[in-house]
């Protein structure tokens, strides 16, 4: 049964890990995360943005699949379904389509009018038992070949929206989604640690998670951060593994058009960084 995501990353927060939010993008990748983390006995947040909610043939397809496999795969280790970078609109629709979790991305807007339309939200979900992300500063990413920066959130503001009864808070400390550039300055701990300083208890969220060096992700970690999204890496092993088979001519051996056989190299891929996350992370053994 998918549960809401509040007290696997209270248990995070108190622990000093960090439970990893993997993007899920078609039933491969599902499996693949599903799969690492019952065998690693991790909790586990499944991430889905707009887009690949679309995709995948709308929320319900999604949540009708999930659910089918934590059962046909017999997953103990707990699962939260969680919609990624929210709008309203999809917030709603994910709530009645039996998401575990959702997070509105109210940072384009006026901090004012992302209150407002957090508290909102924060009333529906907690009658329906699920958990709210919202954010403050917005996290910067490629858009258009140019790259971002990301923006460092005020933390005065973070208290703010921490205090609306959401679950966890993402807030910008210059992470940005997808590859990182060469001249990035790194991850900002004064930042992160004023903002947790002004948070407390509340979980923190740290996007963007692909290409931080291991170091930085440690200290943010130490520093209050207990939830990690992870989808650009995931993304990068998958094609990577799955070039390799077609470079090595596989397709063209025996039965190896079969999608089966096509898709396992890169299911595989997925697996191995999901592990190698979920090992960094500290949240192996934690379910
Ligand atoms: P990356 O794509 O950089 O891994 O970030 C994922 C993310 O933050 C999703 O919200």
């Amino acid at each position: 049964m998918l549960v809401s995501a509040t007290e696997m990353l209270k248990k995070a927060k108190a622990g000093h890990y960090a439970v990893g939010q993997f993007n899920i993008n078609n039933l491969e990748w599902t499996k693949a995360v599903l799969l690492t983390a019952q065998a690693c006995n991790s909790p586990v947040i499944l991430g889905v943005s707009e887009g690949a909610g679309k995709y995948m043939g709308g929320y319900k397809a999604i949540v009708g699949m999930v659910n089918g496999m934590l059962e046909g795969l017999s997953i103990t280790v707990p699962v939260a379904l969680h919609l990624d970078h929210g709008s309203y609109d999809g917030c709603m629709a994910c709530i009645e389509a039996g998401f575990s979790s959702i997070m509105f991305d109210g940072s384009h807007y006026p901090i004012e009018e992302n209150v407002e339309k957090t508290k909102e939200l924060v009333k529906i979900v907690k009658a329906k038992n699920m958990s709210i992300e919202a954010e403050v500063g917005s996290i910067g990413g490629e858009e258009d070949g140019v790259i971002g920066k990301g923006e460092v959130a005020d933390p005065k503001e973070c208290k703010l929206v921490a205090d609306l009864g959401i679950d966890f808070l993402a807030a910008g400390i210059g992470n940005i989604h997808g590859k990182y550039p060469d001249n990035w300055e790194g991850l900002s701990f004064e930042a992160l640690d004023a903002i947790q300083k002004e948070t407390g208890d509340m979980p923190l969220v740290l996007h963007g998670g692909t290409g931080i060096p291991e170091d930085q992700i440690k200290k943010a970690i130490d520093l209050g951060v207990a939830k990690i999204n992870v989808n650009t890496e995931c993304q990068l092993t998958f094609t990577a593994a799955t070039r390799k088979y077609f470079e090595a001519g596989k397709d063209l051996e025996g039965k190896g058009f079969d999608p089966r056989k096509v898709l396992a190299p890169g299911s595989q891929a997925i697996q191995d960084t999901v592990k190698e996350k979920m090992e960094l992370f500290g949240s192996v053994g934690k379910a």
